[in-house]
């Protein structure tokens, strides 16, 4: 029996997933039906026991995948016990992002992932296997670089996302996938605002350079009780987590570390401020960013560097308002179909 047989077949079901949020005026009720659409198929899903798996060498090897999500330092960070594992630029963790090592509804899980891959990537412009989309985050969120297909921490991760998605079908679409979908802002989200927001609600932890708290001063690839949100240890600026609606659904739906998205502690517009303060702060940058998304009409509109395929400032894509950005794009896509990248090589 291999190790599905394990689990049984999942349940996985079908739901017509209604709007997270309630509403009132038209515009917010013309969101919510349009998500209410887009959500009509979606697999709620229950995790299996990675405990379950038996002491083979796919279940240690799942195992170890799930470790190196939660202590990725300590596995593959700048200060890792072996030189030749050293692929990750920083010293956070997959898990301090993918939370609960992955499992968190809206806390940018990971459970569909192996079910999602291959597939298309707008920002090379080309399919893209499990491995790769693996390698987008470690030379991104962890500032490092690619590691090997066959190298073992890339084959550990993905026998321990194999294991999430069991059950669900292929392109699977998922309850609680992303960060979640608060209401926009029709201004600009406002770093001075923002900063009174972080003083109140987040300097307590991450610190007031942003700076997190490692869990071992003298030895870095402890990684971090609390992870630092800006500075030469974050994740750079060609990362997800830089741009402003993945931040701040981020923050709102599980910030105060801990907060479910059910209960949220931040109003949406101070999850909006607080995440232009954090992205408004340095970080490292990553070379040929420019090159990214070969078609610009495929650029999410809150990427925070150019090229862009409209007019609208760089300012405007970092913070908003996103809706007019959106509309142009809209219309050029009616328009022309696609705007080539000039400098995709
Ligand atoms: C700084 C935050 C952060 C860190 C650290 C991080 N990621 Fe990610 N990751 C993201 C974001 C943001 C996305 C994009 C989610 C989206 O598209 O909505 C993502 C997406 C992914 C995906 C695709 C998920 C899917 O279903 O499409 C995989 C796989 C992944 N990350 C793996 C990793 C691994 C492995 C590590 C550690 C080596 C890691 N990530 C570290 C923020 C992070
Ligand atoms: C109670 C302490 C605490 C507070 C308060 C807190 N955080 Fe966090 N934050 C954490 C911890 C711990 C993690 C990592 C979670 C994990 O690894 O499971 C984290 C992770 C993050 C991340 C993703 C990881 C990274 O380095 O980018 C962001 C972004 C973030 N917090 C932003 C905020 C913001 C903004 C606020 C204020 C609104 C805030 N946090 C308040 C403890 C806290």
């Amino acid at each position: 029996m291999g190790w599905r047989g394990c689990f049984g077949p999942a349940a996985v079901l079908f739901l017509a997933c209604g709007p997270a949020f309630a509403q009132s005026d038209p515009a917010a009720a013309g969101q919510a039906e349009a998500l209410a659409k887009a959500n009509a198929r979606i697999a709620v899903w229950d995790l299996p026991q990675l405990d379950m798996l038996p002491d083979d060498a796919f279940g240690r090897l799942a195992r170890f995948g799930r470790s190196i999500v939660l202590a990725t330092p300590r596995h593959i960070g700048p200060d890792a016990a072996d030189p030749a594992m050293r692929f990750a630029g920083n010293n956070l963790a997959c898990g301090n992002c993918h939370l609960n090592a992955g499992t968190k509804k809206f806390g940018l899980p990971l459970v569909a992932a192996s079910a999602d891959y291959p597939a298309y990537s707008s920002r090379s412009g080309a399919p893209a296997t499990i491995e790769d989309r693996i390698n987008g985050c470690m030379t991104r969120s962890m500032n490092g670089r690619p590691m090997p297909s066959d190298a073992k921490p890339t084959r550990a991760l993905v026998a321990y996302l194999k294991v999430l998605a069991s059950g669900l079908p292929a392109d699977a679409r998922i309850v609680g996938a992303g960060a979640g979908a608060i209401p926009e802002l029709d201004r600009a989200a406002d770093p001075a605002r923002g900063a009174q927001v972080f003083a109140r609600t987040c300097v307590v932890c991450h610190g007031s350079e942003g700076q997190g708290v490692r869990r071992n001063v003298a030895d870095a690839s402890f990684g971090y009780g609390v992870p630092p949100l800006w500075g030469s240890d974050s994740f750079n600026d060609g990362a997800g987590m830089n741009r402003l609606i993945t931040a701040a659904n981020f923050m709102h739906d599980n910030m105060p570390n801990g907060t479910y998205w059910l209960m949220p502690i931040l109003a949406p517009a101070d999850a909006w401020d607080v995440a232009a303060f954090v992205l408004s702060k340095p970080r490292p940058a990553r070379a040929g960013v420019d090159r990214d998304f070969p078609d610009l009409l495929l650029k999410p509109v809150d990427t925070a560097y150019g090229p862009y395929a409209d007019a609208f400032s760089a300012a405007q894509h970092k913070y908003g308002p996103f809706a007019p950005i959106r509309a142009a794009i809209a219309r050029l896509k009616a328009e022309k179909g696609s705007v080539p990248n000039p400098n995709d090589r």
